[in-house]
């Protein structure tokens, strides 16, 4: 599929049973490679504040730094979807959301903007949708919130937390978003999820089920030192990045990744 990807197409592919191959992306130089290796849809992801900037957490992102790097990936990328990151704090109020989110698309030339939670968020995203701003979701394992959760382990384990984790993604649908990350949650309560909604899904640590998949470019290529169960170093064994970066686009699409042993049951 050469043609640019849309929020549309990704609809499509989740309508055609293709899996949508995503990674994060950062600077212009990795981008150019994951465009023409064929990654679908690219996530300038705040996980940069970890990454690159060596932090712990996320929290210390900065809405600059998210308008840099989307513009650095945007700058170079042809047929991939970018998706980019508002920050902890871009968004707690609809209005500054919006302000934000405009900024992102108009200086950092993302094409959707992605924020953390659920129900609460559902007159931010009516507001963001409404200004002509596509808007992904993102539920599960919410890094923004890590003093609030305590951790970085699964999330919705109990019937009681996936009943509310399939509310908010409802409640996120109805409100128009166009799409949704799910990080780390077991596979079975990606699945309904995923079945339940009409908007692709986007999994992380979240099983086979989900209409797509995306890892932490850094993960994927072992840079990081510790590896996630979720995540699998696609270098090992090719001969270059770009190779790595195919073999993983190719392992989406025929479903050989994630396996069980990369899911949370
Ligand atoms: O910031 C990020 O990279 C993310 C992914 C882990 C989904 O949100």
């Amino acid at each position: 599929m050469n043609q640019k990807i849309t929020i549309n197409t990704l609809k499509e592919m989740k309508e055609e049973g293709i899996k949508i191959a995503c990674l994060t992306s950062y600077d212009a130089c990795f981008a150019k490679l994951q465009d023409k290796a064929g990654v679908d849809l690219l996530l300038v992801g705040d996980s940069l504040g970890m990454v690159l900037q060596g932090d712990d957490n996320t929290l210390k992102v900065t809405i600059s730094d998210m308008i840099y790097h989307s513009r650095l990936v945007s700058g170079v990328t042809q047929r991939a979807i970018i998706v980019s990151d508002m920050p902890f704090m871009s968004y707690s109020t609809p209005a500054q959301a919006l302000g934000n989110a405009a900024r992102l698309v108009s200086e950092g030339g993302a094409h959707v903007v992605k924020i953390e939670g659920g129900d609460e968020l559902s007159q931010t995203v009516r507001l963001i949708t409404q200004h002509g701003i596509p808007v992904c979701g993102h539920l599960g394992l919410t890094p923004q919130s890590i003093h609030q959760i305590g951790g970085f382990g699964v999330q919705a384990v109990s019937n009681k937390a996936a009943k509310e984790l399939e509310k908010d993604a409802l409640s996120l649908q109805e409100a128009g978003a166009s799409c949704l990350v799910l990080e780390c949650v077991p596979s079975s309560t990606a699945a309904s999820v995923t079945k339940l909604l009409d908007i692709p899904v986007i999994g992380i640590g979240a099983g086979i089920y989900c209409d797509g998949q995306v890892l932490v470019l850094h993960d994927m290529l072992g840079l990081t030192p510790k590896q996630h169960k979720f995540s699998k170093n696609f270098l090992s064994g090719n001969d270059s990045i770009f190779d790595a970066i195919e073999e993983y686009v190719n392992q989406v699409k025929n479903n050989s990744f994630p396996t069980p042993s990369n899911s949370y049951e």
